[in-house]
């Protein structure tokens, strides 16, 4: 074997007299195309990521909003007859709301012709006529179609307004618009009391309340529970022990608010039974045992023993 003859041939006899010695010449292509593999690999490791798992869709349609939290209240007793008396406040008060609610079919100046006017039979009534009317515009006549709405028509019910709203709209509309506007007599503005309950002041009759009761309202899921318990008076009750604790700056409402997600439901749940009044071990089962379902979090995990002493003797000292 001569050292001058060409690279080549020296190199395939040395390769045939060791033929391991291939291996060194293929590992810098193994290693090419190795690492190539590789850096396509990590290129699109997120791709082959998402085809394993599926990712999981929010089916919007579930999401149902709910209507919020109001607590229940008494409006104060007003007789009728001082709120049938025009005032400067109540036709003030009458004004912002008949702009915000009735414009739109009974038009700024009450003729009914409002913007969406034009696509109504029966047309919105013009206030500024005598005809037409079925209640008629006396006070307790305008009381009465705000209450109830004119059937077969667009004049809906607005009965979420107050009474105080609906006398307000009353004198809003005969003093800006209704020429003439005809008294209401003292049996028209009696009969409105007994219909709708409202006060007579001084005369109050058997038929009339106090005042205007306003129930509250909560959330439709919360509702549900209650409704499947001894409604009312639980209902009640659990009202009440939500505003002591709104209302507590002490360290069993702190524990409380910490580890309550539903307060309502967790009220509710602790309403259901008074087994745990004189047992604080009962206490603890009965809000851990249905974690999650019975509006409390896993944050009851870490409550300490006195913080259950604390917040076992506040609950007691609520129900
Ligand atoms: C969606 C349209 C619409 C809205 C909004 C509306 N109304 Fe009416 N309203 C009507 C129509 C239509 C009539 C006529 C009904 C009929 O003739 O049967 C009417 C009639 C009336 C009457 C006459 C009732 C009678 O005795 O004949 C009064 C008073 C009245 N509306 C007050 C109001 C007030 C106050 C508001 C706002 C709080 C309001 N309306 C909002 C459509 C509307």
């Amino acid at each position: 074997m001569s050292n001058n003859g060409n690279g080549k041939k020296n190199l395939l006899a040395d390769l045939k007299e060791h033929p391991v010695k291939i291996l060194a010449l293929i590992y810098p292509y193994i290693l090419i195309i190795g690492t190539g593999i590789g850096i396509f690999y990590l290129n699109n490791l997120n791709n082959i990521g998402n085809n394993i798992i599926n990712p999981t869709i929010v089916d919007s349609s579930t999401i149902v909003p709910d209507i919020p939290l109001i607590k229940p209240s008494t409006a104060p007793a007003v007789s009728v007859f001082t709120l049938s008396q025009p005032s400067v406040a109540m036709v003030e008060k009458g004004k912002s709301l008949f702009i915000t609610n009735c414009v739109a079919c009974h038009g700024a100046d009450g003729k009914g012709d409002g913007v969406a006017a034009a696509a109504l039979t029966p047309k919105p009534r013009n206030f500024t006529s005598m005809q037409g009317w079925i209640n008629g515009p006396k006070i307790s006549g305008i009381y009465k179609t705000l209450s109830e709405g004119i059937k077969g028509s667009a004049m809906v019910a607005f009965s979420t307004f107050t009474p105080e709203e609906k006398f307000a709209l009353a004198q809003y509309i005969r003093k800006t618009f209704v020429p003439n506007p005809p008294q209401d007599s003292k049996d028209d503005l009696t009969d409105l009391a007994k219909t709708f309950k409202l006060s007579l002041g001084g005369q109050s009759t058997s038929d009339t309340t106090a005042g205007q009761a306003n129930p509250g309202q909560i959330p439709i899921k919360d509702a549900m529970v209650l409704v499947e318990q001894d409604g009312q008076a639980r209902y009640q009750k659990v009202m009440e022990v939500m505003r002591q604790i709104a209302g507590d700056p002490g360290s069993g409402a702190g524990i409380f608010n910490r580890v309550v997600d539903n307060k309502v439901r967790a009220l509710t749940m602790l309403s259901s039974t008074d087994e745990w009044h004189n047992n604080e071990k009962v206490f603890i089962d009965l809000i851990v045992d249905e974690l999650g379902q019975d509006g409390f979090n896993y944050k009851v995990h870490w409550l300490s023993s006195s913080d259950w002493d604390t917040f076992y003797n506040y609950m007691n000292s609520l129900f």
